[in-house]
Parts: structure tokens; sequence; C-alpha cells
């Protein structure tokens, strides 16, 4: 037995958001733990995979709202929606919770009461923003207002989008809040802090960061520390005011838990919740001296929590600390942020609902993960040929080739005798490695390594050509050979894959007979006394026309405004569980972090979307009625390209086609060309409309003009 037989390992991922879908980005972090997790249990490890949806907090609440639900009720709806989600792409959580739970309530006032006897938590009144129409203190991404240095409109309580700058709030011009839209007043209010100050929390966090295994985390984490003597550490504000969906603060009439104190302690909450199902001692994981291992899969937006908050709140309420924290980074597709408008912001359910394998993300993820806090791209193209070339090509492929031969001339029955050929030993001197590339979550090395020996294997068959051997008698036992050989090495490299593509080894393990499979199996080779059966189709190609499909599922572009997320919704997912609003009194969050999170559902634009958009000065040469069309005209516009160019617009209503020879006007160049029925439009001139809620006439229709002086091609911006 390996001398670590015994391994007891409580696993997590990051709980996610109640008040969102999960999303392929979301993914990266539950396919990167579920892996882990499955290559722990097929060493025959003690593990639990616990999970549960963060429910807690003021975006749920209005989210709630919003939707004429109450928080529970809504929180209830995601939970299904998040279950079904994972239960489809194959994370197989023991337990996936809630953390609006009794055990999490019980556990969020007995860690809180610990501190507090420890001398560790302390009150004090702080002054915030206040929407006086709701009655709600505003955290500082609720409030908007113009920008103390460029004087930007519509910019957050923190940070302008505009000119970059960040500030405080109290500096904001014409502030509003971004629930009610009034002016906030200033008020004040008793809160309550997590005193990180402490020198006790600091040489605790001093000795633990020693702890972690990235290198990049450990930097992010000094710095927060600073050197000795600097006190860098803020205390953190761990309490909030009524009307917020929490847990009341024991001893506290109005006062909530921030959502971030009974978050982690939900992962708590959830094991504690599968002990009960499972009559196991939940104590004996949680205790200061357990031998068991605890192990936290996030994003690195999220570090902060993770490193500082968590391991110091479990110290001082006498828990055990977590053995380590695996941080990740982030996910672009096709190198850009996840958007809606491109159709990238892929929700979990669409790419089922496409007919997509989802095991072949978790092999795509799988073959770009490593142990760093890099950010991973999926490139969509890049998706399509390695699914196919890795997959299909090589893996299955060896299975395909052979097994129906062993099938129809040997009943299924492999030749014992052939099982310790050189080939077979290269596979078993390989598979354990990959199981090590796995432990050290260096996952794009294990792929690698499979698909090195599934090469090797191809190499195999190619030159002994089956196929050949099955036409010629006198080749019958070397056609057997030929055949014992592949389909044991496609076992081996099926235990090799399995912790990426659980389904699919399944399959296998039918097919091939065999009980399901594990790392000790490398030494089982397959036997005559278990035939194989007639090979069934394992899996598909991936098709160009489904990611196609993908995209225009997740388009944005024709959802109409009610559907949008509004500003507050948007501000509000951005509030609460991430950046600067997170710790009054600490250290600023991970700013970059939680853009990067929450860029996704923000309905304003940056300047670089803007000025993707080619806006130019064009001169109508020329301009007539479109025959059969009582909406179009159609302009021949100069942009100084040395061509015309020709546009429909609708504006027949409006002008009279020799009204506009001549004038200058503002064109969308680089608008994709349309086929309209009347022929191609190159462009789309810019025109200033009333509301659509008016009558059409009445409703007005201006042609836009620069003012004299601008020039044909000019760019605007
Ligand atoms: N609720 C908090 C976590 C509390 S843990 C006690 C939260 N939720 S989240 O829904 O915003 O994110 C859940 C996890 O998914 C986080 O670890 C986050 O980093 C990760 N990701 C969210 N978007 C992501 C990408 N685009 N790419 C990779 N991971 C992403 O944070
Ligand atoms: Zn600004």
């Amino acid at each position: 037995m390996p001398a670590n037989a015994s391994r007891r390992l409580l696993v997590t991922s990051a709980l996610p958001y109640a008040n969102g879908p999960i999303h392929i980005g979301h993914l990266v972090e539950y396919i990167q733990t579920d892996i882990w997790v499955r290559m722990h249990r097929m060493h025959g490890h003690e593990v639990y995979y616990c999970g549960a949806d963060d429910t807690h907090g003021t975006p749920v609440m209005l989210r709630a709202e919003k939707e004429g639900l109450t928080p529970k009720q809504l929180v209830e709806r995601v939970w299904t929606e998040h279950k079904r989600d994972f239960d489809n792409f194959g994370i197989s959580f023991d337990n996936y919770y809630t953390t609006d739970s009794p055990e999490n309530k019980a556990l969020s006032d007995s860690t809180y009461l610990a501190l507090r006897d420890a001398g560790l938590i302390e009150t004090r009144d702080i002054e915030q923003f206040f929407d006086p129409v709701r009655a709600m203190f505003l955290p500082d991404r609720y409030i908007k207002g113009t920008c103390p240095v460029c004087a930007a409109k519509d910019q957050y309580g923190d940070s302008c989008e505009v000119c970059g700058s960040t500030y405080d709030p109290t500096e904001l011009k014409d502030p509003y809040s971004v629930v009610s839209g009034a002016t906030p007043v200033r008020k004040t209010s008793t809160h309550y802090f997590f005193t990180l100050s402490d020198p006790r929390c600091e040489s605790f966090l001093r000795e633990w960061v020693g702890k972690l295994a990235q290198p990049e985390a450990t930097n992010k984490m000094r710095e927060w520390l600073g050197e000795e003597g600097d006190n860098k550490l803020g205390d953190w504000d761990i309490s909030r005011d009524a009307p917020y969906f929490g847990f009341e603060i024991p001893d506290a009439p109005g006062k909530y838990f921030y959502v971030w104190v009974d978050a982690p302690l939900g992962y708590y909450a959830s094991f504690k919740n599968l002990c009960a199902q499972r009559g196991m001692d939940f104590d004996e994981w949680v205790r200061p001296d357990t031998t068991t291992e605890q192990y936290h899969f996030i994003g690195k937006d999220i570090l902060r929590f993770h490193t500082l908050f968590w391991p110091a709140m479990l110290q001082f309420s006498g828990h055990r600390t977590p053995t380590n924290v695996f941080a990740h980074g982030f996910l672009t597709v096709d190198g850009q942020k996840m958007s809606k408008s491109r159709g990238t912001f892929i929700t979990a359910s669409s790419f089922i609902d496409t007919g997509l394998n989802p095991e072949w993300l978790r092999y795509y993820f799988a073959a770009k993960l490593n142990s760093a806090v890099e950010d991973i791209d999926l490139s969509l193209d890049d998706f399509v040929a390695r699914v196919n070339s890795d997959i299909v090509g090589k893996y299955v492929n060896i299975a395909s080739r052979t097994a129906n031969f062993l099938v129809k001339r040997f009943d299924g029955k492999v030749l014992d005798t052939v099982m310790s050929h050189p080939l077979l030993q290269k596979l078993r001197d390989g598979i354990p490695q990959v199981a090590a590339h796995y432990e050290s979550r260096e996952y794009g090395r294990a792929v690698r390594l499979v698909m090195e020996l599934a090469d090797a294997v191809n190499g195999f068959v190619d030159s002994a050509k089956p196929w050949e051997q099955a036409k010629d008698d006198s080749q019958t036992a070397a056609l057997q050979e030929t055949c014992s050989i592949s389909l044991e090495a496609f076992r081996l490299l099926t235990i090799g894959l399995k912790p990426i593509m659980p389904r699919l080894a399944e399959a296998v393990e039918n097919l091939l007979g065999v009980a399901p499979l594990t790392w000790a199996d490398v030494a089982r080779p397959l036997s005559s006394s278990q035939p194989v059966s007639p090979y069934k189709h394992l899996t598909t190609r991936v098709d160009t026309k489904q990611i196609e499909k993908l995209l225009e599922a997740n388009k944005d572009s024709l959802t109409t405004e009610a559907a949008k997320p509004t500003a507050a919704e948007a501000a509000a997912k951005k509030a609460d569980g991430k950046g600067k609003a997170a710790a009054t009194g600490g250290a600023p969050a991970t700013a970059k972090g939680a853009a990067a999170a929450d860029d996704e559902t923000d309905p304003m634009i940056t300047i670089d979307d803007f000025m993707r958009v080619d806006l130019r000065v064009a001169r109508i040469v020329d301009c007539k009625a479109v025959e059969g069309s009582t909406k179009l005209l159609q302009l021949s516009l100069d942009l100084n390209e040395g061509r015309l160019r020709n546009v429909f617009s609708g504006i027949q209503s409006a002008y009279k086609p020799e009204e506009l020879v001549g004038r200058l006007t503002v064109v969308v160049a680089n608008l994709a060309p349309r086929k309209m029925k009347f022929g191609i439009s190159e462009g789309m001139v810019l025109s200033a409309a009333g509301s659509k809620d008016q009558p059409a006439e009445g409703r007005g229709l201006w042609v836009l003009e620069p003012d004299s002086g601008a020039q044909p091609g000019m760019r605007i911006g």
C-alpha cells in the first residue's frame, strides 16, 4: 500500500453567487476542482467535495425584489438551476448545499462569539452614504455621480471608468443612489469589525503565508502584510445594517453578518450537513489538531478573502486552518473577456442545450490548466481542432480500429501472453506520472503525456496494420496480438483520462467489461476470462456549426431593454461580494480581478469598446428613393476612400432625396455589409429619433451633420 493511502481530504470550490447563472468562466474552477477530487478518489483516498450557493447579500435581495420573489424563493430556484448545471458537467459534489442553512447560522454565530471572546471584535461608528428613499446604506458601488477629475457622468463611487481615477465616494459630484436614484445623504451607524490589525492576527498570518503553494499567491499576501511593523492590515468590517438578506449578529439587533463572513463558513456548513447524512464526526475534521487535509480552489479575484480573513477567522475561533488554497486565473474566449454582445458569455445550460458534449469542455480546460495563477483562453477554433484530433483522432480511434476484430474473430478474448509487451510497459510507467501531474495540478502536462502515449499506441497499430492481418489467414495469431495489445493500451490510457472524462471512461469500462478503473488497475491487465463487448460508438466529433449555434444562443444583441440588467443590478453585482466595498477600513481588494469578473454583465462600455466603432464623416454625393420601399432612401456616400459607398437608410419619411444631396453626415464605417432586398448596404447613417413610445408621426427623425469645416473621411471620437 502506498504511504499516503490513508489520506483524508475536504475539498471545496468557491460558492457561486445565487443571483446569476453558471457560465463557462465559473466552470474553469469547478472542472479544475472536480478533476483533482476524482484523481484522489481513484487513489482510494477518503475525499469529500463540498459546495453550496452563496446566497446572502444585497444583490440577491435586490434581484429577488425585481423578480417579485422573496430572497428565499429566488435562492431556491437558482439552487436548482446551479445543481442541474453542475450535474450536467459531471461536477461530482458529495454535497451541494446553501449558505442560507441552519448549520451555517449556527457556525456563523459560534465563530463570531469565539472571535469576540478572543477580544478580536470591536465596534466603531462609521459614516456612510445612505439612500433616504430606500432607507438603506449604500456601499461605494451603489453610488454613482460625476467624476471629480474628468467630469464624466454616471461614474461609480470608487473609480471613474473614463479617466481611470480612483477616489472616495464623498468626492463624487452630484451623487445618486443606483437603487432609487435619490441623492444619498451621509449617515452614521455602528459597525462591527474583526480586528485583523491585532498583532496576534498579523503574526499568525505571517507564519501561515508560508503554507501557500503558489508563489503568486504568496507574493500577493506578502504585499498585503507588508514589512514587519508596517501595520498594513486594516480591520475588517463584518457587519451590514438592515435591510440585508443574511444572518443577524447575535446580540446586535438590526446588524447582519456581511456576506463574506458566512460565505466561507458555508464550506463547513455544507460538510457538516454531509457528516450528519453519513454519520461522520464533523468536529474531528475541523479541530486544530486534526490530521485531515482541507483545500480550497478559488479564482484569483477572491484570494484576499481566502488567505487573510478566512484563515484568521478559523485560527482565532478554535478551528484548524486550510492546508492550502489554490487560485486559478480568469477565462477569456478567443483572447477577450467574455462578452454578451459577442455571444461569448456562454452559460453552462446553453452549452448543454446546443448539444455539445460537456466532457469536451472538461478536456479542453484540462489541457490548458496548470498550477499557476494564470488566465486561460478558450480559443473556439482550437477547441474544435483539439477535441477532434485528440479525443476522437488519437484516443478513441485506438479502440474503434481494433475492438471489433477481437469480438468477431476471438470471442472478445485478449491474449494473456502479450500483456508485458514493451509498449504496455511504457504505458504502465507513464500513467503513474500522469497521476502525479494531476496531484500537482499540472493538468496540461497530464494531458500531453497521455496524448504522447496515445501517439505511441497509434504508431504501433499503424505498423501492425490489423486490417491487413485480418485478411490474411496466416496472420490470425498476429491479429489477436495486435488487438490485445492495443486494447490493453486503450485501457491504460483510459485510466489516465478518467478524472477528466468520467463518462467516457465509464463507457470504456463497459466495453472492456472491467470494474470502475482506479490507479491501482494500471497493474491489472485485461484478461481472457473477461471478454470485450462489441464496439459501440464512444463519442462524436465536434462540429464548427455547433459552435456557431452556441455563440448565437448567447448573443445579447437582440435582447430587449427590459431584459437587460439594470444599472442598479450591475452595480449591485459589483458591490457586496468583491472590490473595495468588501473591506471598509481594510486594504483595497483586488480591483483588477473584480473588474474582470464583473464586466460581463456591465451595461456600461469602456472607451475601448466605443473606439471599436469607426464613425466617419461622409458626404452624401447622391440620394434617391428606393423603388418598392416606403421607408428607405438609397445614398451614395464619399468617405474619402477613393470609392463611393452604397448605404440604405430608413429616413424616407423625413427627407426628400434632393434635400440631402451635398450635405455631410456621420456614418458607422465598420459595420459589416448587409445584404438587403434592394442591394448591399455598406454602413449606417446616424440620425436622431424621438422615442418609440411616441406615434410615428411627430416622432421626428434628424440626420446628424458635423459642424462646418469637417471633411469626408474624418474619424469621429
Ligand atoms: N460568492 C463568491 C465566492 C464565495 S466563496 C466562500 C464568488 N462567487 S462568483 O460566482 O462570483 O464566483 C465563483 C467562482 O468562480 C470564483 O472563484 C470566481 O473567481 C470564479 N469565476 C467567476 N468568473 C470567472 C471567470 N470568468 N474565469 C474563471 N473563474 C471565474 O466570488
Ligand atoms: Zn474621470
